[in-house]
Formats: structure tokens, C-alpha cells, sequence
């Protein structure tokens, strides 16, 4: 199957995808206040936006979920649209990795849940294989949510490479990693590494731009550090190569993750670049949505840890910042049930032991507010019995329901 037939298979992609989308958010959509109508009315009022700019304008301004390595899988990235969100990003995809079709970067690029299940299934370890996986099985909705797939590397022809390899998977559009700040990324010259080396850097802007016909979008930080904060001059030029929007996380690769993201370091961008640019780091809540939406100037938000055991938190931001609503969080018995939605799904894409393994930061996440949540951890990290789990969940959110109901916690 050649690359070049993408756009009529996405065709037909987008049009599965919007006709599965309202069955599979309603299982998940438990939460949603029936008098807004919001999700499947806009489902039907605002298709898959194919492009950026018509992303912009469905939703102003918009909210991405950042990309985070071992987190942000086709799961995850399903659960966050189902509640609502304007895109997510994929972990990032090796483009060595990709390229040497090598199967487990294949299934964690693969754009949908169905798609990536689709390709494990065909025992696919080649890149037609996997393209006939796809285009064959692989239609499951990623909702109104744009997909963004995001690539990592260094060398400037195999980044280009993995990005046509992404668009054949479905990529909407194809974002660049030059925020990682991991020792073993950065030692390859690659992720924020790439900051401090400005011609590669835009080399490889260049190339992954001219290598897809979808947009290409890149995702940096301040600078390497405090010294070095270059994200203002590079920013223009990645636009001149046809960049389509920047992501801003708003530290130096040398603060990794420690201190403050300092959102009104990049507000002078509004004035030195015309694309659009979100703001990340620190992002917690809709209020600090809007505040930093007004200090960095940015016409969006990028929504990475809060995101972590509160999928339905971009849609509470979108609400907040597009209409000043304050929506609630789902009720613990909600709540209750996403949890084990997502832990059999979980079961059943990874497959049992691994899933249980996969799982245990997501208990963790999602129990981090309630009552009794160290002693639940414990339980459950010790065990692999997925009856015993789920019993252990199901005690645990109960005794939360009571609390709740009497008004008491004394266990933590
Ligand atoms: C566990 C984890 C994995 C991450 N993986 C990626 C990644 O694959 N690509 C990337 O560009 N950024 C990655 N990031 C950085 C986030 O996208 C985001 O920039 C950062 O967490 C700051 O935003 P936040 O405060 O909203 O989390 C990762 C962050 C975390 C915590």
C-alpha cells in the first residue's frame, strides 16, 4: 500500500470515526449534564476538525492533552476525548524505532485503540502490514479530538520518514519533540538537546514539514537554560519553515521539572510569530488556565500531569475558559466506574499481567484525593489477582461513598 493513499482511506477514517464516535462516548460519557448536550451535539455540529485552523476555530481557545511518555497511550488519549478536549498527543514515537518497523513503536503510534489491537492482531512486523491493519480494522473514534502524533529524533531524513509513516497511520497532524529533558534523550541529541543546536533543530523542522501534507506542529521549551533562552528566535524560525504551531512548556531543560513554569516568559511571542502557540507547565485548573492563557498571551492551553487520575479535567477547562461554566467533576459513583472502564480496558489492550503492572499508577492517580488512598495503594500494588483488585477498588470507593455521605475522613 503506497503512503500516497492516505487521503482517501482517512475518508473514510473520518467518516467511521464520527459515526462510532457518539456510541463509544456514550458508554464513557456518564458524567455529562444531559441539559448542556454538549458532547454528542457537538459531535454532530463539529466534525473531525482535519485541519489546525478549523481546529482553532471550533474551539477558542483550544486545550491540548500534552504528550507524556507511558501515559498518554491510545487509551488514555480515548478517555480524555470522550469527556471532551480539542486534541491529544501521542507519547513520543522513536522515528529509529519506527522506521525499522520495529512492532511495539508501530502499536504505540498507532492513532486509535482499535487500530493499534488491529495491528498486534495481524502480527503485523512490517509497514504494509501494519497499513493494511489499519486501514482494515483500525476505524475506532478518537472523538472531535484531533490526533497528533509526536515523533523524536535527531537525524533530519529519519524524522521525515517516521512522520510520512505517522501519516499513513492516521496522524491528523505531526507534532516534533524538542522539550525532552531525559538524560539517555538528550545524549542522542535529540528531544530539548536540540535547542542548543539551532541549524539541526530547524533542519529537522524543515524536513518532517516537507515530508507530510498534514501540519506540523513542535513542541520546546524556554531554552537549555537560564542562560540559553532561545525559544523566542527559534520560535520565528520554525515558522519560516512551515511550522503550524508551537507548544511552549515553560521551563528550561535544566529545571526539568522542578520550580515554576514561568507562563509570561514567552508573551513577547504573540508579537514575533503569526502561528499559533498553546502555553504548558503547571496548568492545574481552569482558573489557572485562564491566567495563563492571559499572561503568555497563547491561544490555547497544553494539559499534562492534572490531567493524571481527572481525564474529564480539559473538558472542565474548556467549559471555564470558552464560557465561564463551572462543571463538576463526576460523582464518586462516576467516578467509580470510569476507573473500571479504564482498568478492563486496560486489561484487554495489554493484556492481563501487564495491564494489572500498567494500571497501578492510574490507581494511584485516580485514588490521590480520597480518603484512605495510601493504604488502598499498598493493597493493590502487592497484588496481580484481578478479582482481588477489582474487590479492593470496589471497597475502597465504597467506603469513600460513605464518608462522603456523612461528611467525615478520618483516615488521612
Ligand atoms: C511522565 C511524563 C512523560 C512525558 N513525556 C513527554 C513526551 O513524550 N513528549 C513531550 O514532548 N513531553 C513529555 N512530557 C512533558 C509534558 O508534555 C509537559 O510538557 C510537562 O509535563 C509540563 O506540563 P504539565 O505541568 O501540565 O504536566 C512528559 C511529562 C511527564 C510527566
Amino acid at each position: 500500500m503506497e503512503l500516497d493513499e492516505r487521503p482517501l482511506h482517512n475518508e473514510i477514517f473520518f467518516a467511521i470515526a464520527r459515526k462510532n464516535a457518539a456510541q463509544d462516548r456514550s458508554v464513557l460519557d456518564v458524567h455529562e449534564d444531559p441539559s448542556s448536550g454538549s458532547d454528542e451535539a457537538n459531535c454532530e455540529k463539529e466534525p473531525l476538525c482535519s485541519s489546525l485552523d478549523e481546529l482553532f476555530q471550533a474551539h477558542n481557545p483550544p486545550v491540548f492533552l500534552a504528550p507524556m511518555a507511558g501515559i498518554t497511550d491510545a487509551l488514555f488519549r480515548r478517555l480524555v476525548c470522550s469527556f471532551g478536549a480539542s486534541a491529544v498527543v501521542s507519547e513520543m514515537i522513536s522515528c529509529e524505532a519506527l522506521v525499522r518497523n520495529n512492532k511495539k513503536t508501530y502499536r504505540r503510534a498507532s492513532v486509535t485503540v482499535r487500530a493499534a489491537q488491529a495491528f498486534t492482531l495481524a502480527e503485523a512486523a512490517s509497514t504494509s502490514q501494519a497499513h493494511l491493519a489499519y486501514h482494515s480494522e483500525g476505524s475506532d473514534s478518537i472523538n472531535t479530538c484531533d490526533a497528533i502524533t509526536q515523533v523524536m529524533g535527531s537525524d533530519p531524513q529519519t524524522m521525515a520518514e517516521s512522520a510520512k509513516i505517522n501519516e499513513s497511520l492516521g496522524a491528523d497532524v505531526i507534532d516534533i519533540n524538542m522539550g525532552c529533558p531525559a538524560r539517555k534523550i538528550v545524549s542522542n541529541e535529540s528531544g530539548s538537546a536540540l535547542m542548543k543546536n539551532e541549524d539541526l533543530a530547524v533542519r529537522i523542522a524543515e524536513a518532517v514539514v516537507n515530508a507530510v501534507k498534514i501540519p506540523v506542529t513542535l513542541k520546546m521549551r524556554l531554552g537549555w537554560d537560564a542562560e540559553h533562552i532561545n525559544c523566542l528566535s527559534l520560535a520565528k524560525k520554525f515558522e519560516d519553515v512551515g511550522i503550524k504551531m508551537l507548544a511552549i512548556h515553560c521551563r528550561t531543560r535544566n529545571q526539568m521539572y522542578s520550580g515554576t513554569a514561568d507562563w509570561s516568559a514567552i508573551s513577547q511571542l504573540k508579537e514575533i510569530i503569526k502561528i499559533p502557540y498553546l502555553c504548558n507547565g503547571d496548568i492545574k485548573t481552569p482558573e489557572n488556565a485562564m491566567e495563563a492563557i492571559k499572561l503568555s498571551g497563547a491561544n490555547g492551553v497544553m494539559i499534562g500531569r492534572a490531567a493524571l487520575g481527572r481525564p474529564w479535567l480539559l473538558r472542565q477547562i474548556m467549559d471555564f475558559i470558552h464560557e465561564e461554566k463551572t462543571t463538576q467533576s463526576p460523582t464518586l459513583e462516576e467516578q467509580f466506574n470510569i476507573v473500571m472502564q479504564h482498568f478492563s480496558d486496560t486489561l484487554e489492550f495489554y493484556g492481563e499481567l501487564h495491564g494489572i503492572r500498567m494500571f497501578r499508577k492510574h490507581f494511584c492517580w485516580y485514588s490521590n484525593s480520597l480518603c484512605g488512598a495510601s493504604k488502598f495503594r499498598e493493597t493493590i500494588n502487592r497484588s496481580d489477582d484481578i478479582s482481588f483488585i477489582k474487590d479492593c477498588v470496589k471497597e475502597f470507593y465504597e467506603s469513600n461513598f460513605v464518608r462522603n455521605r456523612f461528611g467525615e475522613c478520618d483516615a488521612c
